[in-house]
């Protein structure tokens, strides 16, 4: 990996740029050609601006749960790394306001995030090897600018090309500046690292580089084998605990039975995997800095059909699948969550009542001010079509909204099925944005508190 001196630091990375965002009503502005993602919180949307033609995704983020601050925050982190790395999201300067979101922009990934690109049995090595250097390389980038992602995992990693030769790590939401105390809260289970775990929900961690190469390791476990390693790294998980018992017996005389899963892979990788998978943080590595050491040699232990046997054995961890991807791994995920007891009531309707009302509401009326400027020519996003290199942001011009009853857009946008758009439009690749797409009881993550 490279040293330091390969990028150019840049010192305003941690100064959080705060500003008066536009209102703008979204479906007056835009045709919505295709919702393509929704995460905890955030919805993101394949669009196209009316007035320059110009196709692109918003990231939408709920007001009641997102607070302004959080906004800015995931904004700033996205726009300052993405442009400058090829294995990062680009985010483009536009951001604004509607009735019920913030929302900034980004470009399109045709191809989805990796949890509907890895099988269940993987992606296979070669395409585990590239994924592995990609991401370590956005993760190195991410790291010398002194931050935490906090958040890798598959739904986060985006693929662009259909062998894996071009991915690029999304969603800033969770990134903190290095050393810095971040409150506890309840994290998706099994990336989470067990000293995370280990605190207490609302309770404050030391964010530290380290969490991300723990999240890395599950990530690549995830695409050797097509299954999570466990469902939590805590002790009252049989299979972490077994994973500890085995780690812990290194270079001890007396053999302890590697884990099932971990004798899918072959010894090269199960050292690495012990390495970055280290139960104490203060052990692992704070970077992936010798990754490029493990990166020749085999990745898997011979024999498929030895792996079939395992995996069978061992059965599917179902919580590795993204709430984004099929019903019937959400039915397994939501038996799992039931299990421990979590809430997981889905109501497709009411999903897309949500949604439907989002639409509505983000209809805004704006009132100028006496001693403002006029509006600019067309439209702010006039700018977006150079390039996206100017944003709305900034601007002078101070506008008062107001929440206009809006009217039904039923003729306009169909709901459900895989259309969800203006009629007439082609809808592009990704995923089906309708029946298979629900809303589960999400556990809060974003919003502080
Ligand atoms: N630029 C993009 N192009 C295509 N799909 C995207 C894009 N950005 C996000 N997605 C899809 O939308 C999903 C949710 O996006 P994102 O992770 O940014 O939202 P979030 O609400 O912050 O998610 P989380 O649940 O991880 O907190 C992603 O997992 C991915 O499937
Ligand atoms: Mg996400």
């Amino acid at each position: 990996m490279g040293s330091s001196s390969k990028y150019k630091l840049r010192e305003n990375i941690h100064k959080i740029r705060e500003i008066e965002l536009e209102k703008i009503n979204l479906a007056e502005e835009f045709d919505i050609l295709q919702i393509v993602g929704e995460g905890w919180f955030g919805k993101i949307l394949l669009v196209e601006h009316r007035v320059t033609d110009t196709e692109m995704v918003l990231k939408a983020l709920p007001k009641p749960y997102v607070s302004i601050k959080d906004f800015f925050r995931e904004f700033h982190y996205a726009l300052q790394l993405g442009p400058h790395h090829k294995n990062i999201i680009t985010t483009y300067d536009v951001s604004f306001e509607t009735a019920g979101f913030y929302v900034f922009s980004q470009e399109y990934a045709p191809l989805g995030d990796l949890t509907s690109n890895v099988s269940e049995t993987g992606i296979g090595e070669l395409h585990s090897k590239k994924v592995a250097k990609q991401l370590a390389a956005a993760l190195e980038y991410i790291h010398l600018h002194d931050l935490v992602h906090r958040d890798i995992k598959l739904d986060n990693i985006l693929v662009f090309k259909s062998d894996f030769s071009r991915i690029k790590l999304c969603d800033f939401g969770e990134t903190r500046k290095a050393h810095t105390l971040v409150l506890r809260r309840n994290e998706w289970l099994p990336y989470a690292p067990p000293e995370v775990l280990a605190t207490s929900t609302e309770e404050h961690y030391k964010c530290e580089t380290c969490h991300d190469v723990w999240q890395f390791g599950i990530v690549m476990f995830v695409c050797l084998t097509g299954c999570l390693p466990w469902q939590k790294a805590a002790y009252d998980d049989p299979r972490y605990s077994r994973y500890l018992y085995w780690h812990g017996s290194a270079g001890v005389l007396q053999t302890v039975r590697r884990p099932k899963l971990f004798k899918l892979l072959s010894s090269k990788a199960q050292r690495w995997f012990r390495k970055y998978l280290e139960p104490n943080p203060q052990k692992r590595p704070p970077n992936l800095a010798e990754l490029p050491k493990y990166m020749e040699g085999r990745w898997l232990s011979k024999g498929f059909s030895d792996r079939e046997e395992e995996r069978e054995d061992e059965s599917l961890c179902p919580s590795m699948y993204s709430f984004h991807s099929s019903a019937e791994e959400k039915n397994q995920l939501l038996s799992t969550l039931a299990a421990y007891g979590i809430e997981t009531t889905v109501d497709r309707r009411s999903k897309k009542d949500r949604i439907r009302a989002w639409i509505q509401n983000s209809s805004i009326v704006e009132e100028t001010e006496e001693d403002d400027e006029p509006p600019a020519e067309a439209s702010v996003w006039a700018l977006a079509a150079s390039r996206f290199d100017v944003g709305i942001m900034g601007r002078s011009r101070r506008t008062r909204a107001k929440l206009k009853a809006a009217p039904p857009q039923a003729d306009e946008i169909r709901i459900g099925g895989a259309q969800w758009r203006p009629a007439g439009r082609k809808v592009r690749h990704g995923k089906d944005p309708g029946g298979g797409e629900c809303a589960l009881g999400r556990i809060p993550g974003r919003s502080e508190g």
